[in-house]
């Protein structure tokens, strides 16, 4: 198979990189420079395309260019407290790059499979229990927004077009080889190894799950393979774990693991929009595809702060 992965340097794209078998030919779409800095995998089956999301000429050219079969839209501004400051170019980025990218397939090659990396923002406040899939999507903050009309448009195409697509609304997740130094598991595991107090934006009672991501990467290798071998044309599946922790909760955890006990931390609650309870139903990818979330919270943050200890140097604040 040739696999386009747009975003493939992050955090997620590292880990299906690294999950895919060498025998397929994967091209790895970013806007990062000096790629090897940030992809660690050795593959010769493997080619870096660097270029913007934005560059749809570019984006065409390497989907012809090698009779790709396969697309994981992992690349978007991914980040919450940006979204806030630029809604803009948030949605600039993360709608254009997924409504340019099916048009690509309905118009190149309309076999090409196409997954989306949704999240559970994308359903915005959960009121009572677990969100399921065939929750209405009712985000509010712009990231969110980013993520729900994103996850409709594909929806969208596949049934309108009939193009097959796989959607994961994936919980937060953690693991090496995240950059994204505001979100709460990478910045808290800096802070603390570098000796500083780690400054909780919320309240810190804002809950989440928290998956490790090998686990996520899984559950997408998993969704197009069945896509690929069943009449299917769409699939939706939350992809979610039994940790569901609040923000305070989360950073005693890190701070036990690393044997820090007193003064660590302080709660700014500075953050008030942001979605307050969210909590995945993930049982019908179990079901279906029989995945389930191997690592336990504890060996993910350990594997995690492993990886921060390692690459340091790179994280001195
Ligand atoms: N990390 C999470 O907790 C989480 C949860 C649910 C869904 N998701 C979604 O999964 C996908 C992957 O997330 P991630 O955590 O690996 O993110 P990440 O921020 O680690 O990686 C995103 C990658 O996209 C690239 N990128 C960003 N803007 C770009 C642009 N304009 N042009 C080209 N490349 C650009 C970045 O360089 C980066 O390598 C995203 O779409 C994200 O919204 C993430």
């Amino acid at each position: 198979m040739n696999i386009f992965i747009t975003g493939g340097l992050g955090i997620l794209g590292n880990s299906i990189i690294k999950q895919f078998s060498k025998k397929n030919k994967l091209i790895i779409y970013d806007r990062a420079k000096n790629h090897k800095r940030f992809l660690k995998v050795k593959n010769r089956n493997m080619k870096f395309v660097p270029g913007n999301l934005t560059n749809n000429k570019l984006i065409l050219k390497t989907i012809r260019k090698y009779k790709i079969n396969v697309i994981f839209h992992l690349g978007a501004q991914t980040q919450v407290l940006e979204a806030l400051k630029n809604p803009y170019q948030t949605y600039l980025i993360n709608l254009q790059s997924t409504i340019k990218l099916l048009e690509a397939v309905r118009k190149i090659n309309n076999k090409i499979i196409f997954i989306y990396s949704s999240s559970d923002k994308a359903y915005g406040e959960v009121t009572k229990g677990s969100y399921l899939e065939n929750y209405p999507l009712n985000s509010i903050y712009p990231y969110d927004v980013s993520k729900s009309t994103s996850d409709l448009i594909a929806q969208s195409y596949s049934k309108t077009y009939g193009l097959k697509v796989g959607i994961i609304r994936s919980a937060n997740i953690y693991g090496p080889h995240d950059r994204n130094l505001k979100r709460i598991v990478p910045e808290t595991i800096i802070n603390l190894l570098n000796k500083k107090k780690i400054i909780i934006r919320s309240s810190g009672k804002l809950k989440r799950d928290y998956i490790f991501v090998d686990d996520v990467a899984k559950a997408y290798i998993l969704t197009f393979s069945k896509l690929l071998k069943s009449q299917k044309k769409l699939l939706v599946y939350n992809v979610g774990s039994k940790y569901n922790l609040s923000v305070l909760q989360l950073v005693k955890k890190i701070a036990s693991l690393l044997n820090i006990k007193k003064n660590y931390f302080k709660i700014a609650n500075t953050s008030t929009k942001e979605i307050k309870n969210q909590r995945l139903n993930y049982v019908k990818i179990q079901k279906e595809l029989n995945w389930k979330p191997k690592v336990n919270l504890d060996l993910g943050l350990k594997k995690t702060i492993i990886w921060y200890k390692k690459n340091i140097s790179e994280f001195k604040i």
